[in-house]
């Protein structure tokens, strides 16, 4: 079986091929970072536009790489939701031709079901039903995968996702866009216990998460700063983030697993690639004796590897879309990613 997958839903156009769910015959990214980093953060207009001048040339690439052309594909996968209106508009439009015009099934995609798969192309070995902790720029919860295309939410943020924290705390601190990543890179020489940070919890639900206030503390503490004209120590403001953010997922997703009995533990998104994030769940892990899957770092952020590998799976559920599939800003309790 031979899936193409689009992924167009924030700043990369990206095409892949997956063979048999999980071998990876090719994964073609543009990514627009550079140019939306001179506006410190994505411009959705900007994006759509790219995306469109994009598509053809990363699907034609990577057909081309995997020496096959769009007759010998099973389904045509593509992203539909959550995510930037008109990115999303673009790679669905697109996959909908393509789709139609070779008379292959279309396979909608959950974009965050797809960076859960995301594991299952470097470690096929992972099989449901297990926990998982998705942590993205848009999202971050808790889930049970209980199949492959069959999810249930144990719990989630209720107000900032992880990835917007840091994106935001690094503009704060001079980072340039994409920021989280710059956190990650600065928290290296930084002292984790110079600034104590709030550890926000939401009143009845253990699972679910808040980082809302992290982020406020953060912003509060360099504005203080620079008011009484004190340097802030930048390295060390991220490292005490990067510590603090890294300790809240994983008391929670000790505590699910605790109360669920799963011992198989995946993570998921691009918070994933965070070195803190990764280090106190190992640790976490370890200490319980149990099974941890990360992505690699090249698997993290967004990519049409990961969508080829759901929509594989998808197909294989019968989860396919006709012409009239449209894209959704934000979709969460749907279909395959049922609440
Ligand atoms: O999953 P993703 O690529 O896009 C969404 O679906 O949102 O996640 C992007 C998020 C951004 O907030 C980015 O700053 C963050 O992942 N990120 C990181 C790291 N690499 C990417 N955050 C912390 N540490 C990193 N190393
Ligand atoms: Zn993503």
């Amino acid at each position: 079986m031979l899936i193409l997958g689009i992924e167009s839903s924030c700043d990369e156009t990206a095409c892949a091929i997956v063979e048999g769910c999980t071998k990876l015959r090719t994964d073609v990214i543009a990514s627009q970072a550079a140019e939306h980093r001179q506006y410190g953060g994505v411009v959705p207009e900007l994006a759509s536009r790219r995306h469109c001048e994009n598509i053809l040339a990363v699907t034609q690439q990577a057909l081309k790489e995997a020496g096959c052309t769009v007759h010998d594909l099973d389904g045509i996968a593509v992203t539909y939701t959550p995510g930037l209106i008109g990115a999303l508009l673009v790679g669905v439009s697109f996959a909908k031709g393509l789709a139609l015009s070779a008379g292959k099934p279309l396979i909608p995609v959950h974009h965050i079901t797809g960076h859960i798969a995301a594991n299952y192309l470097a470690h096929p070995e992972l099989k449901p039903p297990y926990l998982c902790l998705v942590v993205s720029g848009g999202h971050t919860m808790l889930c049970e995968v209980m199949d492959y295309t069959k999810f249930r939410i144990l719990g989630t943020t209720r107000d900032d996702a992880a990835g917007e924290c840091f994106d935001k705390c690094a503009r704060v601190l001079g980072y340039p866009y994409p920021g989280g990543v710059q956190i990650d890179k600065a928290a290296q020489t930084g002292d984790p216990k110079k600034y104590p940070l709030p550890r926000p919890r939401v009143a009845g639900s253990e699972l679910d998460c808040s980082f809302s206030g992290l982020k406020t503390a953060v912003i509060n503490t360099v504005h203080h700063a620079d008011q009484i004209g004190e340097p802030v120590d930048a390295a060390s403001m991220a490292a005490s983030l990067q510590h603090t953010v890294s300790e809240i997922l994983t008391e929670k997703t000790e505590l699910a697993a605790a109360r669920t009995g799963y011992t198989t533990i995946a993570m998921a998104g691009g918070v994933s690639a965070n070195s803190g994030l990764r280090r106190s769940m190992e640790a976490m892990c370890k200490k319980h004796g149990y099974t941890l899957y990360m992505p690699p770092l090249s698997l993290c952020g967004d990519n049409a590897a990961m969508i080829a590998c759901q929509g594989s799976y998808n197909l294989l559920a019968g989860i396919t879309a006709d012409a009239s599939l449209n894209a959704y800003a934000s979709k969460t309790a749907i279909g395959e990613m049922a609440e």
